[in-house]
């Protein structure tokens, strides 16, 4: 069973807890909430420019912004009051962009009234809000209410008209549409959002991340699995609470989704919260897209440099130490930038085969590169290098 189904009871999480979730954050973003803050020390530099009442109303639980590049577009799920936003926003700088969705107009309405003054501060403005669900990322709420207000919904025949131009909306005017995001952020939300919408809330992270992109989450999980009865709750849930992942499942959550190179990054030994003896605790984790294309014999070869005497990756390969692995352009490729950087020692044939000329390689072989094919049959060269810049007793 995938990890995303081992709880049942979040497939039957009850509407009540998701209207307690639009309650309470709709009440936080008036007024301060204690009990939904996780003390977080982000980098102070950036919070210069931030106006109190942001800072203020801060219900994250990490800060997965250390993950965010000059030049990015950036996208955070649940933005809230906007502070991960306007801290992303200074590290993409003028350059980049940064998008917060939210599904709280009071939120969104909080994090939008500062907007002028964060850009005036910051001498450009490279922020915006939209109206969304997380999980549902194509669907842009904002153009869903003029739908509804043109043909409001009275009988079965307007359901399916509804459903009909949700999807239309989906296709021809996304929210955020495919590969067109480098790093997407999230801090504390993704434990609010439902059993039933989890498989798709990690599809969509997917779907919106271009190739080479990464996704920076920070959120609450859980050491053990969490009872119905508390998940049932709507304070515990609403609270970050009771919704968290289990946290074996949470990582398993990106793989299932097709990413790779996933790190747990940060992990509070110390819980958040515990119920019943179950601890709640702040975990982030970075996981990458790119794994996926064609798989190309180019004659390339790596070596796992250790400490471990053997690792598998999330394309299936199996890696042991020390030995030379044939691998295909797209892992040899892979395998040389974050987050395997310095792991693996790359070794490139003698003689290139163009990329045009690259067969289909079978990828999941994991066999040993002969030197000999890396540097072909024909190759009997005996050199000695030369050593005029030797001190004649310590070189090599
Ligand atoms: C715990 S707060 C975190 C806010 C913000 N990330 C921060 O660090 O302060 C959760 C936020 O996620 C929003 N939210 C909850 N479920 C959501 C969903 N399914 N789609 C979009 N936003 C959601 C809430 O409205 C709220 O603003």
């Amino acid at each position: 069973m995938s990890s995303l189904a081992t709880s049942p009871s979040q497939d039957i999480i009850s509407p009540p807890a998701e209207a307690a979730v639009y309650d309470r954050y709709a009440q936080a973003a008036g007024t301060f909430e204690p009990a939904l803050c996780c003390p977080v020390q982000y980098s102070k530099e950036f919070l210069e420019v931030i106006p109190d009442e942001i800072i203020q109303k801060d219900y994250g639980c990490g800060d997965p912004t250390p993950f965010v590049r000059p030049g990015e577009t950036v996208l955070d799920l649940g933005s809230g009051g906007g502070k991960l936003c306007y801290i992303a926003a200074q590290v993409v700088g003028r350059d980049g962009r940064v998008i917060g969705v939210d599904c709280n107009q009071e939120m969104l309405g909080l994090a939008r009234k500062h907007a002028p003054t964060v850009a005036e501060q910051l001498g450009y403005a490279n922020v915006e809000f939209r109206y969304g669900l997380i999980q549902d990322l194509a669907l842009d709420l904002d153009a869903l209410a003029v739908e509804l207000s043109e043909s409001p919904v009275n009988d079965p025949a307007g359901y399916l008209a509804l459903r009909h131009a949700e999807e239309r909306l989906r296709r021809d005017c996304p929210l955020v549409p495919n590969d067109s995001v480098d790093c997407v952020l999230s801090n504390c939300v993704l434990n609010l959002v439902r059993g039933q919408d989890r498989r798709c809330l990690f599809a969509e992270i997917f779907r919106v991340l271009r190739s080479g992109g990464r996704a920076a989450i920070s959120d609450i999980v859980s050491d053990e699995s969490v009872p119905d009865r508390l998940q049932q709750d709507p304070e515990l849930w609403s609270g970050c609470i009771t919704g968290a992942f289990r946290e074996d499942e949470f990582v398993r959550a990106f793989e299932d989704a097709g990413f790779h190179g996933i790190e747990i990054v940060k992990r509070e030994s110390e819980p958040w919260r515990t119920v019943e003896g179950i601890e709640f605790r702040s975990v982030t984790v970075v996981a990458h897209k790119g794994k996926q294309g064609p798989c190309l014999e180019r004659n390339q070869a790596v070596i796992y440099r250790g400490p471990f005497k053997a690792v598998n990756d999330d394309d299936g390969h199996t890696f042991q130490r020390g030995e030379r692995t044939a691998v295909c352009d797209k892992t040899f490729r892979l395998l040389q930038q974050e987050p395997y950087e310095g792991m693996f020692d790359a070794i490139e044939p003698r003689n290139e085969i163009p990329l045009e000329d690259a067969k289909p390689y079978a990828c999941r072989r994991s066999a040993n590169r002969d030197p000999r094919e890396t540097k072909g049959h024909e190759y009997d060269a005996t050199i000695t290098r030369p050593n005029d810049l030797c001190d004649g007793e310590t070189c090599c």
